[in-house]
């Protein structure tokens, strides 16, 4: 049992996001920045804009950030971003979340295998790998770690148009508990975060996809489903999400691995 405090042990350590140049994976960089830890974005090129601005926040914080581009579709590109990491930040990378993600909404009868590959490739294999790059990395530094990886309540029930996004968080699921399984012995533990409705782009995305789908207008079916679904009354800010993975991260937490926790406002109830 550990009471430390939690900002003392993450001075000197490393946390690599992916996707962190908006949405949830920016909140949950500059949460880590503000609990201490250096931060290393991975990101996709188009998002450096972004990138920076998030950097800008974490350094107004007093830690230190470095965008390391990476499209996590590219399993070489997420290790040459983990390398590039530990080369400017140091061998001290104890925090990696797979954050990076996409949703493709269609009905099933119109996905094509293009659709469906690319989901997978990001939403599944990118996690995979991510995980598997921070572990070696991990394992080789011999001070544990933190893995982390985006789930949903899509994790645990599936949704309308949303399949093969659903089938990705599934499987996140899946894996997040073998990992664990073989991690342990190396005092990393490995757990996800499964939102509900998020306010980010990518749920703006989701609803102008729907608006067209359920001949609606655009905002209405987010609003719909926020009002109907969420039973602690508001949509959930990416800070929210942030706070689960500070939490998981954090010796408070040091008992759990292999989940895949709910974090939803109720809506997956
Ligand atoms: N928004 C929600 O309601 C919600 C709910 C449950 C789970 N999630 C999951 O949380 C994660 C983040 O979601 P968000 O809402 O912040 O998304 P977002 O679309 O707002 O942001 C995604 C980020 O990932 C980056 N990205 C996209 N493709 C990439 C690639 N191939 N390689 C590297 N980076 C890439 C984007 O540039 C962007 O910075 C995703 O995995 C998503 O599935 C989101």
């Amino acid at each position: 049992m550990s009471f430390a405090s939690p900002i003392k042990a993450a001075l000197g350590r490393t946390a690599f996001v992916t996707g962190a140049g908006q949405g949830i994976g920016r909140a949950i960089a500059c949460r880590l920045a503000r609990d201490g830890y250096d931060v290393s974005i991975a990101d996709i090129p188009p998002a450096k804009a972004k990138v920076d601005d998030t950097i800008k926040e974490i350094e107004s914080y007093g830690r230190k950030a470095i965008g390391v581009f990476a499209d996590v579709k590219d399993a070489k590109q997420i290790y040459a971003a983990i390398d590039e990491t530990v080369d400017r930040l140091g061998p001290n990378l104890f925090v990696s979340v797979a954050n990076a993600g996409v949703t493709q909404v269609k009905p099933l009868l119109e996905c094509t295998p293009e659709f469906v590959e690319n989901e997978i490739r990001i939403n599944l294999l990118g996690l995979i790998n991510t995980h598997i790059a921070a572990a070696k990395q991990m394992v080789k530094q011999g001070a544990g770690g933190r893995i982390i990886g985006a789930g949903s309540i899509a994790s645990y029930r599936t949704a309308n148009n949303l399949a093969p996004y659903g089938a990705t968080k599934f499987a996140v699921r899946g894996f997040t508990e073998a990992a664990a399984r073989e991690w342990a012995q190396y005092g990393i533990r490995v757990n996800a975060y499964g939102p509900g409705i998020v306010d980010t782009p990518m749920w703006d995305h989701i609803d102008r996809e729907l608006a067209k789908i359920e001949n609606t207008s655009v905002g209405e079916a987010k609003a719909k489903r926020v009002k109907n679904d969420i039973l602690l009354g508001r949509i959930q800010e990416p800070e929210d999400v942030a706070k689960l993975v500070s939490f998981l991260v954090s010796d408070e937490a040091e008992y759990i691995t292999g989940q895949t926790i709910k974090t939803c406002g109720g809506a997956s109830l």
